[in-house]
């Protein structure tokens, strides 16, 4: 099958996770891989960040948001952020080429992996939660009309019992535990690093043939304390071991992805469209704002592009990155919905960053 024909795909609905998207696809080209670069953007991603994607990615290909507005499940997943998922499901429409891989934007690749390209739809890791249930960070796939209907049939009809992308697949590809081994990936292709649990030994074990790691759950690379003088990353004590997977995504992020970061994202992000509208197809037309979530995102973006590597920090950015480093860790504890939300400390922090420190 010619390689023309294949892909690895993400997604990336707003700023933060186009972070993300950016250092996977440079992990991608590191490990020299020869498929095709496509990345599902929704307008959620300012234009200037569309265009960075537009440098490394052969394709920035523009998707409609697709949110599942399941408040109760994805309570219980304790991330009320992964509704949007559902606009994973566009992947299925991507009809040009035969064969790709989904990689969620908190990937990051580590070594030559092309030939997961060999395995058939569907075929994922288990999830390191409920490994009965794959994880749908990684995952192998034929584009097709057809099954995108049927997904979004089965969404309208029957939901996702996580309220995200992960639920609604595993009902779907339901006989995916038990029907052929070939579709098991190894866990080397979806090294998932759960803060509250990992199977150490394991890792210590079998670490050095990690070929994808997944910074599942809230605490992402880049909501990490990263100190830009001596470019070093300090994530929480608990990351133990996961810390030199942060420190390579920063490293990545440093050398090819914050050089091109541009300030005119912080006026691009003020340009953020005021009604994106998140909908099923046909069905459900409810409008729902997710403005101030994207301008956020591209605050953030935005204020890496004015951080400046090997140099000290001034005040304002020093009190920038500290925030940052709090909210993650709020992020991480239950209380992150509550008075000290990350939306709450990031006006807190624009107002400070805004004043500049001369006006404190
Ligand atoms: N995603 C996105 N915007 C969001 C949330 C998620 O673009 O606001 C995309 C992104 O590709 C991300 C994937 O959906 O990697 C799944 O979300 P996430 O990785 O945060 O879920 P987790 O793996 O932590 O469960
Ligand atoms: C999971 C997966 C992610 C998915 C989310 C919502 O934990 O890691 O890829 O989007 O849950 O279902
Ligand atoms: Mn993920």
């Amino acid at each position: 099958m010619a390689e023309s024909s294949q892909a690895w795909v993400t997604l990336a609905t707003n700023d933060s996770y186009s972070l993300g998207a950016l250092v996977l696809a440079h992990s991608l080209k590191r490990v020299g891989s020869t498929r095709r670069l496509v990345v599902m953007v929704t307008s959620g991603v300012t234009m200037v960040m569309q265009d960075q994607l537009r440098a490394i990615f052969d394709e920035v290909h523009l998707v409609d948001v697709l949110d599942s507005k399941d408040a109760v499940n994805l309570a219980l997943l304790s991330r009320p952020d992964l509704g949007i998922t559902f606009t994973k499901l566009h992947c299925w429409r991507l009809t040009n080429y035969n064969k790709c891989v989904f990689l969620d934007a908190d990937t990051l690749v580590l070594q030559p992996c092309d030939e997961l390209f060999d395995r058939e739809e569907f075929s994922a890791a288990p999830d390191p939660g409920w490994p009965d249930c794959f994880n749908s960070g990684v995952f192998v796939f034929r584009p097709n009309e057809d099954t995108y209907k049927s997904l979004i049939s089965l969404a309208l009809t029957k939901g996702s019992f996580d309220g995200g992308d992960q639920g609604l697949l595993n009902t779907y590809f339901n006989d995916w535990a038990t029907r052929d081994i070939n579709r098991h990936l190894p866990f080397i292709y979806n090294m998932c690093s759960p803060s509250h649990y990992s199977y150490l030994p394991a890792f210590k074990q079998f670490g050095e043939g990690v070929k994808i790691a997944h910074f599942i759950g809230p605490n992402k690379p880049w909501s990490q304390f990263f100190d830009s003088e001596t470019k070093t990353v300090r994530p929480s004590p608990t990351a133990g071991h996961l810390k030199y997977l942060f420190q390579f995504w920063w490293d990545l992020f440093c050398a090819h992805v914050h050089p091109h970061l541009s300030p005119d994202m912080a006026l691009d992000r003020e340009k953020l469209l005021l009604n994106e509208t998140t909908k099923l197809p046909d069905q459900c037309a409810s409008d729902v704002k997710i403005t101030n979530d994207s301008k956020r995102e591209a605050g953030l973006a935005s204020a890496f592009s004015q951080m400046k590597l090997g140099e000290p920090s001034p005040a304002a950015t020093m009190e920038l990155q500290e925030h940052l480093r709090r909210s993650a860790w709020e992020q991480g504890s239950m209380d992150f919905m509550g008075a000290d939300a990350f939306e709450n400390i990031w006006s807190k922090i624009m107002d400070t960053v805004n004043k500049g420190p001369s006006n404190k």
